[in-house]
């Protein structure tokens, strides 16, 4: 397969580094917009990396589901590999890509689990199908080939039959609480803008990147 010839001359957009936010969290904010205009399909799909307790790392894509002062949002299993990992290590990136933008976000941060009232409400809010799969899933555990959720789904279905399906414990959020984000924005002759956010001393501090 020859694909040493691939490639895109990026020429889409500009960071103009005269017109900054002093937070990241509300440049990001900006940028997510222009993407839900263009990405039809998970402008919230996002790569998020942890590293295990014995030092492997792993990414994986998750939802973003809430961005707000204190950070970025997505739910997950508790038991999972990634919340181990966490459990190990809560330090954690987070990757954004949308092709269609020719930008990339890379935030770094803290995962912490959310309080159990938001992961109640975001749960409440799901669809029941959604809200079963959380119950059906120990996620990322071994399952056997031939393996049918279908006996587990009726017995659940009696056990909530008339009822709203309660958020299970092992299911919740994490926010990322980031230290550093950095925006890049494709630009032509591989002279791409880079921006990055640093928490210096309760402080956020920005610079500019070489490609
Ligand atoms: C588009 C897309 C969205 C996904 N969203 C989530 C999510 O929000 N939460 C989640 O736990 N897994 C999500 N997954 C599945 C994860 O990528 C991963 O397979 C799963 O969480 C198990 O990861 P782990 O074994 O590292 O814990 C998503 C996968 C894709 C491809």
């Amino acid at each position: 397969m020859d694909i040493k010839n691939l490639r895109l001359n990026y020429k889409k957009s500009t960071i103009d580094f005269k017109n900054l936010a002093e937070n990241p969290i509300h440049y990001f904010m900006n940028w997510f917009e222009d993407a839900l205009k263009v990405n039809k399909q998970e402008a919230n799909a996002c790569v998020l990396s942890t590293i295990s307790s014995d030092n492997h790392p792993s990414s994986r894509v998750v939802l973003l589901k809430d961005i707000n002062e204190s950070g970025f949002t997505f739910f997950t299993n508790y038991q999972s590999s990634k919340a181990k990992d966490i459990d190990a290590n809560p330090n954690v990136a987070l990757n954004f890509y949308w092709p269609e933008l020719e930008r990339q976000v890379r935030i770094t941060g803290t995962a912490k689990k959310n309080s159990i009232n938001d992961s109640d409400t975001y749960f409440e809010s799901r669809p029941r199908d959604s809200q079963m799969g959380a119950w059906l899933s120990d996620q990322s555990e071994v399952i056997g080939l031939g393996y049918n959720f279908i006996d587990k789904l009726s017995s659940l279905e009696s056990k909530f039959k008339d009822k709203a399906v309660t958020r299970p414990l092992h299911w919740g959020g994490y926010c990322i609480m980031p230290v550093k984000v950095e925006f890049w924005q494709g630009r032509p002759s591989r002279l791409h803008d880079r921006l990055v956010y640093e928490m210096k001393n309760g402080k956020w501090i920005y610079k500019r990147l070489a490609p």
